[in-house]
This record gives structure tokens, C-alpha cells and sequence, in this order.
């Protein structure tokens, strides 16, 4: 184990703090050590001020928060008092994250270099592209009428919108393609920590109890990425089913906290700080017991 602090990588996402019981966890989430980095994978909450509150939290205790976008951040709602849209909400958020120390996808990825590192932090904002498709389709349009079928569709066609793009699709794909130019010119010496939302394989979400949501679950497109980089560890929510896979010899870990009615009906409570490195030992059995069947428990659609 090596690195030259004593620090750890943790990470949580999923923590729609819009629900009082989700801002109590927030408001006792603590480092335990000076040194300890964590990263924020997404769903913070859906207005801007809620963003704020918790990042400007966070940032105050933990040696550097890492923050990326999930879809809830992106929401437009009637009710909050900054309406933007798209790309520009998205960079009004960068905005708030540089004013409060905040690390973000659009900053030079930063060398982490506590307990199990060093180790490349790679935040990522990906979006989807509606190619985890259900079975029985071949295009989006052909998804998309499974789904309004089976009456399961995702907030987002409503209230997540792309502009200046014509749709989310367009937007995910021109992130996926900036996002590559930037990894393939990552030195291959130091291995990355992956972090992105959204799942970046389809597997994880193969156990939704809605199969018909994971169209917006992520993209086809990144499904090598563990593999074609040197990847220590990829990190992901969203699905918010908490626990950790392997995928071709890589850890996956889906750290989210997920909405109240959701972990209160969990058997077993985890840490919501899960630890990214140094690697949890017995690493290869989910470490806080995300069984299969806890998994199946979580409410989908998710988000
Ligand atoms: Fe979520
Ligand atoms: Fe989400």
C-alpha cells in the first residue's frame, strides 16, 4: 500500500437531499481522517441551492470534494429560482463547484495520492444515449414506445433538457467524444479512478425491476473503457442499488444513498461513505452485504 497520506477515497451519490432524511445523513457525513477525499457521483438534489448547501458542506470537511453531474442536477423546475437549461445549467453548476473548491469533470484530473494510490480521479459527465435498449428493439424510438407501453419512463423526457442540443442522445454522445480525447491522453503509468453517474456498462443494470428504464441508464459506447484504460476502480450511481461487481477484473462500485423509503427497507444499513481505496479486503464479497435480493428490494424506476 502506498501513497503519502494517510487519507482515503470515499465516495456516496444519490443523496437527494430534497428529502429531510437524506439531509440528516449529509449533515453527520464526516471524514475520518484530515486527509480524505470524496467524491460526490451525482443526485445531489434538483434545485441549485440544495446543490449548494451540500457541496458547500462537504467541501468545508473533506480534504477535496469531487463533484459530478447526475440527472437530477440537470432538471429544469418551474420552481427553482434559476431556470437555466442544458449545457448552460450544466456550467452554472461548474461555476458553483470552482466557487466552493470544488473539483468537477471540466478541471484537469486530479492525482490522488493517499492510502492505495497514486491514482488518477477522473470525473465524467456522460448522460445517455438510449442504447441499453429492452429486448425486441433496435432503435430509440422503438425503446422509448416499450417503455411509454409498460408505463415506466424516466422524469427526465419532461424536465432534463439538452439545449443547445438537439436531444439528450446528441448531448451524450459529444460528452462521450470529448471525454475519450481526454483519456486517451491520460499517461497509462498512473491507473484511473473512473467516475461517472451513470453506469458505465450495461451489466449493473440488468437486475432494475423495470429492465424497459435502463435506455436511461447510460450509453453502449463506453462499455470498453474499463478495459482500454488502466482502471483501478470505476464508481457510479443512479441505479440506486448500492454494491459492488467486477467486470472483467475491474471493480465496479454503485455507491448511492437512493431516497428514504428505499434504504429504510434495506435489512442491513451500509456506510454511506462507501471506501473506494485503499481497495475494501475481501473485496471480491460485497463488502457492506448488498445481497441479490437486497438489490431486488430497491424501488425503480430509480434516478
Ligand atoms: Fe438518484
Ligand atoms: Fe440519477
Amino acid at each position: 500500500m502506498s501513497g503519502t497520506t494517510r487519507g482515503r477515497l470515499l465516495a456516496t451519490s444519490d443523496i437527494h437531499v430534497r428529502h429531510p432524511e437524506n439531509r440528516a445523513i449529509v449533515e453527520a457525513m464526516r471524514p475520518g481522517h484530515d486527509d480524505d477525499w470524496l467524491l460526490v457521483v451525482g443526485d445531489v438534489g434538483e434545485r441549485l441551492d440544495d446543490v449548494e448547501w451540500a457541496l458547500r458542506l462537504l467541501a468545508g470537511r473533506f480534504a477535496q470534494v469531487v463533484w459530478v453531474p447526475g440527472n437530477h442536477e440537470l432538471w429544469t423546475l418551474s420552481r427553482d429560482a434559476v431556470p437555466l437549461r442544458g449545457e448552460a445549467r450544466y456550467r452554472h453548476l461548474v461555476d458553483l463547484c470552482a466557487g466552493l473548491g470544488v473539483l468537477t469533470p471540466e478541471d484537469p484530473y486530479p492525482i490522488w495520492t493517499g492510502l492505495g494510490g497514486p491514482v488518477r480521479i477522473v470525473p465524467m459527465f456522460l448522460l445517455y444515449d438510449y442504447t441499453f435498449r429492452p429486448e425486441g428493439t433496435s432503435n430509440k424510438e422503438e425503446a422509448l414506445a416499450a417503455a411509454y407501453a409498460a408505463g415506466v419512463v424516466c422524469s427526465d423526457e419532461s424536465v432534463l433538457h439538452s439545449d443547445p442540443y438537439p436531444s439528450r442522445d446528441d448531448w451524450c454522445r459529444a460528452r462521450v467524444a470529448q471525454t475519450r480525447v481526454r483519456l486517451d491522453e491520460c499517461p497509462r503509468d498512473v491507473p484511473l479512478v473512473l467516475v461517472n453517474h451513470f453506469p458505465l456498462v450495461r451489466e449493473p443494470t440488468r437486475i432494475l425491476r423495470y429492465p424497459v428504464f435502463a435506455q436511461w441508464c447510460g450509453t453502449e459506447l463506453t462499455a470498453d473503457w474499463h478495459t482500454r484504460y488502466n482502471v483501478a476502480a470505476v464508481v457510479y450511481g443512479h441505479l440506486h442499488i448500492p454494491r459492488t461487481t467486477w467486470h472483467d477484473g475491474v471493480r465496479f462500485e454503485e455507491v448511492s444513498v437512493g431516497y428514504p423509503r428505499e434504504w429504510r427497507s434495506w435489512r442491513t444499513r451500509r456506510p454511506v461513505l462507501r471506501q473506494i481505496l485503499p481497495a475494501p479486503t475481501g473485496e471480491r464479497i460485497p463488502p457492506w452485504g448488498a445481497t441479490r435480493d437486497e438489490s431486488e428490494s430497491a424501488v425503480v424506476p430509480p434516478g
